[in-house]
């Protein structure tokens, strides 16, 4: 086996500067894994670290990159590959909003931006590290999508696609590693309280929504080796309500 510079597990993060990601960085840190961390801003990726540090004791692994540099993805599992000759899991997060609005207004650059980040970063991602997840006695992999999927409305088109794309493409991947060791979900946060959410719903009193830490709390499960959901779609208030 090729050297690992650790015996925890090792999950990769996408989306891990702020938000959800950031969060369920944190909870799968505590819950002793090691976090592979990416995202475009290295200021907060630093930050991230410092605190997985004084929590755990442990440093984070941080990959500046943005994902819609498509090989940047490949250069990261070759990265991966050869530092630690496996991973265990991967949390498909990072994702935009794009512009909310009559589809004849959006832009080709933010329809275009909307969807290399939310649907075309996935499949690379699944497609370079695909081998590595192999190479995990239980990998796990949970990509992140939105309740506008099975709820389309008005101006939320080009999101909403690409969320649904997203689905279908998971969809199919867990049909196609059915008899791998491998499982893989979707996870429906609901709304939290972020920035894109924010962006989203400016007007909205965002006290009343969960924070990230709330939703990353139940993440750590879905991206471990007693996870054994495969190919379902879990909605974090369906979990709340339990
Ligand atoms: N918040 C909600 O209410 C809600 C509801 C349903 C679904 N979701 C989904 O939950 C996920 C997280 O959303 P959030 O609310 O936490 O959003 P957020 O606070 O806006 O965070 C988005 C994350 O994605 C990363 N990202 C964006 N563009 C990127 C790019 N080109 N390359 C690399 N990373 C990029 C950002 O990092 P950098 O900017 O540093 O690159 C950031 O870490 C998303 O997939 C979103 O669609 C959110």
């Amino acid at each position: 086996m090729a050297p690992s510079a650790t015996d925890r597990r090792l999950i990769l993060v996408t989306g891990a500067s702020r938000g959800i990601g950031r969060a369920a960085a944190l909870a799968l840190a505590k819950a002793g894994n090691h976090v592979i961390a990416t995202a475009r801003s290295e200021k907060a990726l630093t930050k991230l670290d410092d605190e997985i540090k004084a929590a755990t004791g442990h440093n984070a692994t941080l990959i500046p990159l943005d994902l819609r540099d498509m090989t940047g993805i490949d250069r990261l599992a070759s990265a991966l590959l050869e530092r630690f000759g496996r991973l265990d899991g991967l949390l498909g997060n990072a994702g935009v909003l794009g512009t909310l609005g009559p589809l004849e207004t959006i832009s080709p650059q933010s329809f275009q931006e909307t969807l290399d980040v939310n649907f075309t970063a996935n499949w690379r991602l699944i497609r370079s590290v695909h081998p590595l997840l192999r190479m995990s006695e239980a990998g796990r992999a949970l990509f992140i999508t939105t309740g506008i999927v099975p709820r389309p409305r008005a101006y939320w088109g080009v999101y909403g696609a690409t969320k649904a794309a997203l689905e279908t493409m998971i969809a199919c991947y867990a049909d196609e590693i059915e008899k791998t060791p491998i499982r893989v979900n979707l996870f429906d946060p609901g709304a939290v309280r972020t920035e894109m959410r924010f962006k989203a719903m400016p007007g909205e009193d965002q006290s009343t929504l969960p924070s990230p830490d709330d939703v990353a709390a139940t993440i750590p499960f879905y991206l471990s080796p007693e996870c054994e959901f495969h190919g379902e779609r879990v909605v974090f208030q369906d979990i709340v309500k339990r």
